[in-house]
């Protein structure tokens, strides 16, 4: 049920993003696509510094540390030529999502652990368009490879075990849009707030 509330919460936004974001597109260069691993590096590197502060682990029974994203973003930054220097001085996000509570946690991890389904679908185009493998640069889409789908259903039974009743369903919700707006907003500028789902 909760499943079906954030899909339905977020949907909008999910929407938007796609349609901005060119990674299916045949004309996408090596150097705009280089250009968004710069920035989901300066979105999900802090954003997951904040994460792995979180006081809510252990209770919640989900081990997000083999999960992140930085990694295979930095992986393939290195593959496609940055250097660890220049890696470093790239802007961070400032405007992340609040984390202040296991329900907003939760609602920011549903958006990072979906985004590796959509990511199966880019990783496929990017092999086509620019003849990118996760060895050579397309490793932060291609998220768990074949395990992709098995990580999502373990993912989604941790969620429905912790989501609890309505009240933190809805800091669930709320953070879920937070999270795709901040993302939005960082990779987009100026980029509007979608009508729909929670505010
Ligand atoms: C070109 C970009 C993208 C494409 C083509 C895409 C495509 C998809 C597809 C095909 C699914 C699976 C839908 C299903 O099985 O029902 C999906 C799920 C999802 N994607 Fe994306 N996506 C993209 C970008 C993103 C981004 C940037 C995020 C967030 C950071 C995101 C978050 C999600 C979430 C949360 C789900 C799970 C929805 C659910 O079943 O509850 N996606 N996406």
């Amino acid at each position: 049920m909760i499943l079906k509330r954030l899909k339905e919460a977020t949907g909008s936004r999910h929407a938007a993003l796609e349609s901005r974001l060119p990674l299916l597109n045949p004309d996408m260069s090596r150097a705009r696509y280089l250009g968004f691993l710069r920035l989901f590096w300066g979105y999900y590197e802090p954003l997951e510094a904040q994460l792995r502060a979180l006081p809510y682990w252990n209770c919640m029974g989900f081990d997000y540390a083999e999960r992140r994203k930085t990694p295979r973003l930095l992986q393939d930054l290195r593959a496609l030529g940055e250097t660890p220097e220049a890696i470093q001085g790239f802007a961070r996000c400032q405007h992340l999502p609040t984390l202040a509570s296991p329900g907003q946690l939760l609602g920011c991890l549903y958006v990072i652990e979906g985004a590796t389904l959509g990511g199966q679908i880019i990783t496929r185009r990017l092999e086509v368009n620019l003849g990118l493998t996760p060895l050579t640069g397309a490793a932060f889409f291609d998220g768990y490879g074949a395990q992709t789908g098995d990580r999502w259903k373990a993912f989604c039974a941790m969620l429905r075990a912790n989501a609890g009743e309505s009240g933190p369903q809805d800091d669930m919700l709320a953070s879920a849009n937070q999270t795709f707006e901040t993302l939005g907003q960082w990779l987009f500028p100026p980029y509007p707030t979608p009508k729909g789902g929670t505010p």
